[in-house]
């Protein structure tokens, strides 16, 4: 894993759409799956300023839903797709014939699952994922305990989630109980995977998920396993094991 820490949190997002341009510009058909939450949002505001600059070309980009909440429309402010749509769809201009979604208000979810890792196998795995880090080690929302080999799936929210989720829908009333989320699997296959962590809050759950031992209950640790993971994080989530350790 390579650890690079950024002052704050515009260095990170500064660095992290970087990367993203380098990986993009290497290969413009890139298959890449997206995180919503809050961390990645200055790295999508900074990729749509190049965007709308003609300096990215995302004509070619597949893009992929990392997770939802179950049983949402997209019309509901809490629906993940519509958040992406809001915040990477449209500013990056990317029609729906490029984007594989993660239906939130399917019926026949075991179907729509497995269309999505079938989709996901059918183009040779992602060549890029964009993931945040859960506080209790989730990533999308493979809630502990997560196999690495998990497939795309219904998770039940674990009350540790409820809880950090109620930041974004005002209270852990407006949560909705369940999720659907790429698998384990599908992303620990990703080619590359960049992790965006900032803040005091996500320091202990960084250190468990550089230091810690490999296990179901911090499904984030199984990214030490992987040969190819870039982290960016900022100071604040850095824990004091990992200032010894740095790349930079
Ligand atoms: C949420 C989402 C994840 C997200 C993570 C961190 O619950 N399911 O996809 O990456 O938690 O969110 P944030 O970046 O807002 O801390």
């Amino acid at each position: 894993m390579h650890l690079y820490v950024a002052n704050d949190y515009q260095e990170l997002s500064r660095r992290a759409a970087q990367l993203f341009i380098e990986a993009v510009s290497r290969k413009p058909d890139s298959a890449v799956v997206l995180a919503t939450g809050d961390t990645p949002m200055g790295m999508y505001r900074v990729l749509t300023e190049h965007i709308r600059a003609g300096k990215l070309d995302t004509s070619q980009l597949l893009l992929f839903q990392l997770d939802g909440y179950l049983g949402v429309s997209l019309d509901d402010p809490r629906s993940l797709e519509g958040w992406l749509v809001r915040s990477v769809l449209k500013p990056w201009g990317i029609p729906s014939d490029r984007f594989v979604r993660l239906p939130e208000d399917a019926t026949d979810t075991d179907l729509v699952c497995s269309q999505y890792d079938e989709a996901v196998r059918r183009i040779g795995g992602f060549d890029l994922a964009v993931l945040g880090l859960g506080p209790n080690g989730h990533l999308g929302f493979n809630e502990p305990p997560a196999a690495a080999d998990a497939p795309t799936r219904v998770v039940s929210l674990t009350p540790e989630s409820l809880k950090s989720n109620a930041r974004y829908w005002g209270s852990q009333e407006q949560v909705p109980r369940r999720s659907i989320t790429a698998g384990m699997d599908v992303l620990l296959q990703a080619r590359h995977i960049l992790l965006l962590v900032s803040g005091e809050r996500k320091r202990e759950i960084l250190r468990k998920t550089l230091f810690g031992p490999v296990t179901e209950q911090v499904p984030s640790s199984f990214l030490q396993l992987h040969p190819n993971v870039t982290i960016f994080a900022d100071r604040a989530a850095l824990p004091d094991e990992a200032a010894l350790s740095r790349s930079s």
